[in-house]
């Protein structure tokens, strides 16, 4: 289909409905039905800059149901456990973090101040706005305060993931020598639940689940102390996407701090932003054009082309001319594509079009890239890559991700984000 069949009108109405399906009336969104019964950190994020399209309230609300489940140390957890589901694993049982309404124990890409300033500066009503982001200041400055003492305890400048799932980019490329590198002593038997909702080709493998289950028990016999995490952790890579998202976050708290009058917030969280900024150009590769993980056990950087080294273009100053150099790789990505942007590079002999984070297309990374684009100056494209995720759902419809050969959608169906993003992008 031309772009110029788009249908926008059906397919924001048909984006609402399923915001609508997914939402439990509780004040959170599941992802999608069966596959992902619970809330999401990243996912919910996301979720609101949708849901502030249709019912500003309800996109702030989603943001607070999820910061109520704060650690007192400050982390926000990647799943909380609102309600019983058993058609997913590993449940609260199996993650034993003792909370009185369960989560699990690790944290996700933080986008929440991303997503805030979005919401306040789109805000119908700016004053209920902003003393609704005024109350969550200090949480969202607590949390990026737990990045760098729990996750950077040397002060590099530079946080590490102590799981994959860490990174909302469960499966990437990029974890597997680190991964390969866990034991998987003791995971004993468990019954997956996912491969009973999505066609295994689509998912990560048995001996990748084996790893995860293996560092969610370490963890846990630790009693699920950040402070002794990181140095316990036979995995802890430094990615550059997830880097750039804490980066960009500051960013956004500062300017959020600045113009809610919270000047102590706002010189911490630039502080961030700038050590940050200048500790992500030791992640460039010249030989990949674009930047890798860093494994912090063997103190070797990843060769991985992947999504998650292009994700910076979105925390770079404007005027950075590596912001140039990931223009063009995002082009001649684009030129081995039917659709952008993959989750790697499809040259790569361990590009897999189907398997969740090592091929397919995902529209919130999109999103972070349009945005990107904008930041520096390129409106044509970052309009062309729009139009082409919308088109994309409307051929395809709204899946978890999407082939990014021949478009067609994978993984779970009628996906909450996948809703958002339209929405967002529609706006
Ligand atoms: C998968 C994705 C992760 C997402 C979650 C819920 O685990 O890899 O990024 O948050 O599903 O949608």
């Amino acid at each position: 289909m031309s772009a110029h069949d788009l249908d926008i009108p059906r397919l924001r109405a048909e984006a609402a409905a399923i915001l609508r399906e997914n939402d439990l009336g509780a004040g959170y969104t599941i992802p999608t039905k069966g596959l992902y019964p619970f809330q999401w950190n990243w996912d919910s994020c996301l979720v609101a800059l949708g849901l502030a399209v249709v019912d500003e309230d309800r996109a702030f609300r989603e943001i607070e149901t999820l910061v109520a489940h704060q650690w007192d140390d400050g982390m926000i957890p990647h799943i909380v456990f609102h309600a019983d589901a058993q058609s997913y694993f590993p449940g609260p049982d199996v993650w034993g973090t003792g909370r009185a309404t369960p989560t699990s124990g690790i944290t996700q890409p933080p986008v929440l101040a991303w997503c805030l300033r979005r919401l306040y500066e789109g805000a119908a009503d700016r004053a209920a706005a902003g003393a609704r982001v005024k109350a969550l200041l200090p949480k969202v400055a607590a949390w990026h305060r737990w990045f760098r003492e729990a996750r950077d305890p040397d002060g590099t400048g530079l946080v590490a993931i102590l799981h994959p799932w860490e990174s909302g980019r469960d499966n990437a490329i990029d974890w597997d020598a680190a991964l390969d590198r866990v034991p998987t002593e003791g995971v004993g038997d468990y019954v997956r639940r996912d491969t009973a909702h999505v066609d295994a080709a689509q998912r990560p493998t048995k001996a990748e689940y084996d790893r995860y289950l293996w560092l969610l028990k370490r963890f846990r016999a630790l009693g699920w102390d950040n402070a002794a995490l990181h140095a316990a952790s036979p995995f802890k890579v430094v990615d550059p996407g997830f880097n750039a998202i804490l980066i960009r976050s500051a960013e956004d708290l500062a300017a959020l701090a600045d113009a809610l009058d919270e000047p102590a917030i706002a010189a911490e969280a630039d502080a961030q932003a700038q050590r940050g900024r200048a500790a992500l150009a030791g992640l460039w590769r010249e030989d990949l054009e674009q930047y890798a993980p860093f494994d912090r056990t063997t103190g070797a950087s990843v060769a991985s082309a992947s999504l998650g080294g292009l994700l910076p273009l979105f925390a770079l100053a404007p005027g950075d001319p590596k912001a140039s150099a990931l223009v063009r790789r995002l082009d001649d990505l684009a030129d081995r594509t039917a659709y952008p942007v993959p989750s790697h590079d499809p040259a790569d002999p361990r590009f897999d079009r189907l398997r969740y984070w090592r091929g397919p297309i995902w529209l919130v990374t999109n999103r972070m890239i349009v945005d990107g684009l904008a930041r520096h100056g390129e409106a044509k494209r970052a309009t062309a890559l729009a139009r082409a995720c919308l088109g994309l759902v409307a051929r395809s419809g709204f899946g978890e991700y999407f082939d990014p050969l021949d478009g067609r959608a994978l993984g779970g169906g009628r996906f909450s984000w996948t809703a958002a993003m339209v929405l967002d992008l529609s706006r």
